[in-house]
C-alpha cells in the first residue's frame, strides 16, 4: 500500500481513509480532518496502545487465529513502531485520526499486509477504552507515590514539634492552642484519605475492556482473561456494551483528584497567610518563593498561590467529564474521544501540585516563637477555664458566662487571662482559684487535651508513630 503524499495516510481511491474508507468516494474536508483527530492526546497513549496490541496478537496466535510466524512478525513490527515513537522519529498523520490507526498504518508499512490481521476480534472502541484505563492506572500509581511523599514531608515537619504551641483557629479567629505537629498531622490525614480514594479508583478501573470489540463482542474465539492478565488487569469486564461505553473510571479518578486538589488549596491558603510578615509562622524556602521585580523587599509565596488556584482547572475537568458523558446513549459515541483531555490535564496537574507541595513543605521553616506569641493571644485558653469550672461541678453554660465576664475584665485591664489578679477574678466567681489561673498558659492548655486525637504531646506522638509505620510500609 502506498502513502498519500500530502497526509502520509495510506491512500485508497479518492483519498478516502484506508482503515474505514471502503464505502466513501471522497475524503473528509480539511477542517473535518483536524476536528476529527485527537493526536495530541493520543500520542500519550502510544505505549499503552502498543502493549495492548502485543497482548492481543499473542492471544490471537494462542487461539490459532494467527500463525506463530505471523504473530512474531506483528510483535516485532510493533516493537519497531514503539522504538520510532520513543525516539520521536515516528511520523504522525492527522488524517489517521488517532493512535490506533497511526500505529496500525505504520505497522503495515513495516511488515506488509499481515498487519491487517491484528485487528481481528477487536475494535478501536475497546482499544481506546483499554488504553485509557492503562494510562489512568499508571497516572494514579504516580499520584499515590507523590501523595506519600507529601505526607512524609509533613511528618518530617511535625517531628520534634509536639510541644510547639501555635494558635488553632476557627473563623480564622484565634480559638485554642494546638501544637505545630498537630497542624502538620491534620494534613497527613487529609492526604491519607486522598490516597485511599485514589487506591479505590485504581482498584475499580483495573478491569479489561479488550475483546469487547465494537460493542457486542466478537464471533472469533478470543481469550479475554489471557489478554487481561497480560496487561495486569484483574479480570475482563463482564459486559461488552458497558466495557466500551464506561468512562466512570475517568470521572472517579478526576473526582478523587479534585478532592485532593481542594485539600491542597486549603493548605495553600494557610501557607499564604502563615508566611505573611504579620503572622510570620512559616518561612517558605527560596526554592519555592519569588521576588517582586519592583519591590525589592517582597518575598512572595507564588508556589502556594498557584497551588491554591489549580483546583479551578482540576475541578473544571471534572465538570467537563460530567458534561461530556451525561446523556450519552450506549455504546460508543465520538463524544467519548473528548474525555481524554480533561482526564489527562487533571491528573497531570495534580501530580505536579503534589510534587510542589512535598518540596515546599519539606523546605519550609517554622517559627515557633511567632506561633507561641499568638497562641497566648485572643484569650485562647478561655475554654480551659470554663472546662475547669465545669469539671468542678458548675454547669458548663454558667461557666461559659463566667469566663465571658473574665475576658471582659482582662480586656479592660489590658492583660491576659493568667495575669488577672485573683481578687478581680473571684469578684466574678468565687470558684476561681490561683492554680486555675496559673495553668492557663498555652502549653499547659495543650497538655490537657489528652483525649484521643487531641493535641496533647502524647496523642500527637501516637499519631506520628502511626504514620511513620504506615508510610514506611
Ligand atoms: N479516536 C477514537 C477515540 O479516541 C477511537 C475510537 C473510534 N471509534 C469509532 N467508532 N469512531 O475515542
Amino acid at each position: 500500500m502506498t502513502n498519500d503524499a500530502k497526509t502520509g495516510a495510506p491512500a485508497k481511491s479518492g483519498g478516502t481513509n484506508a482503515m474505514w474508507g471502503g464505502r466513501f468516494r471522497a475524503g473528509p474536508a480539511e477542517a473535518m480532518t483536524r476536528f476529527n483527530a485527537c493526536l495530541e492526546d493520543d500520542k500519550r497513549l502510544a505505549l499503552e496502545d502498543i502493549a495492548g496490541s502485543i497482548a492481543h496478537a499473542r492471544m490471537l496466535a494462542r487461539q490459532d487465529m494467527l500463525s506463530g510466524d505471523e504473530a512474531d512478525q506483528i510483535v516485532d513490527g510493533l516493537a519497531r513502531v514503539r522504538e520510532e515513537i520513543v525516539s520521536e522519529s515516528f511520523v504522525w498523520s492527522e488524517a489517521l485520526e488517532d493512535v490506533h490507526m497511526n500505529v496500525e498504518s505504520r505497522l503495515r508499512e513495516l511488515i506488509g499486509d499481515v498487519a491487517g490481521k491484528l485487528h481481528t476480534g477487536r475494535s478501536r472502541n475497546d482499544q481506546v477504552a483499554t488504553d485509557m484505563r492503562l494510562w489512568t492506572r499508571a497516572a494514579l500509581d504516580r499520584i499515590s507515590g507523590a501523595l506519600r511523599d507529601a505526607q512524609a514531608a509533613f511528618l518530617s515537619q511535625a517531628e520534634g514539634h509536639e510541644e510547639s504551641v501555635m494558635p488553632g483557629f476557627t473563623h480564622l479567629q484565634i480559638a485554642q492552642p494546638i501544637s505545630y505537629a498537630q497542624w502538620c498531622l491534620a494534613y497527613v490525614e487529609m492526604l491519607g484519605r486522598d490516597g485511599g480514594r485514589i487506591a479505590d479508583a485504581r482498584a475499580r478501573l483495573n478491569e479489561s475492556p479488550l475483546g469487547a470489540a465494537a460493542l457486542a463482542g466478537t464471533p472469533h474465539p478470543i481469550d479475554r482473561p489471557s489478554t487481561a492478565e497480560a496487561l495486569h488487569f484483574e479480570r475482563p469486564m463482564r459486559n461488552s456494551l458497558d466495557a466500551v461505553s464506561a468512562r466512570d473510571f475517568a470521572l472517579e479518578a478526576v473526582g478523587a483528584a479534585s478532592i485532593c486538589a481542594g485539600h491542597l488549596s486549603r493548605l495553600a491558603e494557610e501557607l499564604v497567610i502563615f508566611a505573611t510578615p504579620q503572622f510570620g509562622y512559616l518561612r517558605m524556602s527560596d526554592e519555592y518563593s519569588t521576588g517582586s521585580s519592583i519591590m525589592p523587599q517582597k518575598r512572595n509565596p507564588d508556589a502556594a498561590e498557584l497551588l491554591r488556584s489549580k483546583v479551578g482547572a482540576i475541578g473544571g475537568a471534572l465538570v467537563a467529564l460530567t458534561m461530556q458523558t451525561k446523556g450519552l446513549p450506549l455504546a460508543y459515541s465520538k463524544d467519548l474521544q473528548e474525555t481524554k483531555r480533561p482526564l489527562m490535564d487533571a491528573l497531570d496537574s495534580l501530580e505536579e501540585c503534589l510534587e510542589i507541595t512535598a518540596g515546599m513543605i519539606r523546605t519550609m521553616t517554622p517559627n515557633p516563637e511567632a506561633m507561641a506569641r499568638d497562641a497566648g493571644e485572643g484569650f485562647a485558653t478561655a475554654t480551659d477555664v470554663a472546662d475547669m469550672l465545669a469539671a468542678r461541678g458548675m454547669p458548663f453554660r454558667d461557666a461559659h458566662h463566667v469566663v465571658g465576664a473574665l475576658v471582659a475584665a482582662c480586656e479592660e485591664r489590658g492583660c491576659k487571662l493568667h495575669e488577672l489578679p485573683l481578687n478581680d477574678a473571684q469578684g466574678i466567681s468565687p470558684a476561681i482559684t490561683q492554680d486555675m489561673l496559673d495553668s492557663l498558659t498555652p502549653l499547659e492548655s495543650l497538655k490537657r487535651r489528652t483525649s484521643e486525637g487531641g493535641t496533647s504531646p502524647g496523642s500527637v506522638r501516637g499519631q506520628i508513630e502511626y504514620w511513620r509505620g504506615a508510610l514506611s510500609g
